[in-house]
């Protein structure tokens, strides 16, 4: 197996010395191995957003260390930091972050023409892969004009063009209605089987029961690990509401 992800002893703190400072993360580690689908469950505050915008490398722990394809990412800065983002880092966001004032194929196209990819590869690209997530009849559309379902296939298609050494995903389906939710997260276990590794933070234990580990945060550690194994998701969905009933206590 080889490891894409390892995270170790990550610490975060909020404010300032002398001012109110909160402890979102208190020293965790775990690791993600290519081609895995792992979920981050855990209780509002619990610092699940805190751990996902580090590994985005939008944020910085305040110690410890996230490697990400053996590149420890604490020690980028600048102009290589972005560059590391574009090309490793897959992002879809709880509210799509696409920009209005651009087509849903523009869109998708920025982080290739971000790279100084050529047009006429980007078209190809871009095309290829709304193919894949099934959006190739609104690429000519702006973000107004298609649905949440659709904008958040086209955030998709944005986080994989430049197909990246990870997808992180921050309640991608907290905006969308049942139908759109259960299609992007067939799409996002259909790209799983194609070996895209998935890092996925949900409250919604449905959305949890797509993957085949899941690491519960409770008060900033990792409190519990679930390994879903041979059971049938059905199975795995009501053991993964069992654990949730014993967290809340
Ligand atoms: N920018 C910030 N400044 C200060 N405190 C913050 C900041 N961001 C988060 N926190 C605090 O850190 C803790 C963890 O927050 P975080 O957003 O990671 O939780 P979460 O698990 O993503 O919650 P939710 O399920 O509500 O999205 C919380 O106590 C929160 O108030
Ligand atoms: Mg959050």
């Amino acid at each position: 197996m080889t490891e894409i992800v390892a995270v170790k002893e990550v610490t975060k703190t909020y404010g300032k010395k002398n001012e109110q400072q909160t402890q979102a993360l208190k020293g965790l580690s775990f690791a993600v191995d290519k081609g895995e689908f792992v979920g981050i469950m855990g209780a509002s505050g619990s610092g699940k957003s805190t751990l996902l915008n580090i590994l985005a490398t939008l944020d910085r722990p305040t110690s410890g260390t996230v490697t990400i394809n053996k590149k420890d990412v604490t020690q980028l800065k600048g102009d290589q930091l972005a560059e590391f983002r574009g090309a490793e880092i897959g992002f879809i966001f709880q509210d799509f972050n696409l920009l209005e004032s651009l087509t849903a194929a523009e869109n998708i196209a920025v982080p290739l023409s971000l790279q100084g990819v050529k047009a006429s590869e980007i078209k190809e690209r871009v095309e290829q892969i709304a193919k894949r997530l099934s959006i190739t009849e609104i690429l000519n559309s702006y973000p107004a004009e298609i649905s949440g379902g659709q904008k958040q296939r086209v955030a998709a298609a944005r986080a994989l063009i430049t197909q990246p050494t990870i997808l992180l995903g921050d309640e991608p389906t907290g905006a969308l209605d049942s139908k759109s939710a259960r299609d992007l997260l067939d799409t996002m276990a259909e790209l799983n089987a194609e070996e895209v590794s998935i890092l996925l933070v949900t409250h919604d234990p449905f959305s949890a029961s797509y993957c085949q580990r899941i690491l519960f945060i409770k008060d900033g550690v990792i409190h519990q690990e679930l390994v879903r194994g041979t059971q049938d998701r059905l199975t795995f969905y009501q053991t993964i509401l069992e654990i949730l009933g014993t967290l809340e206590q």
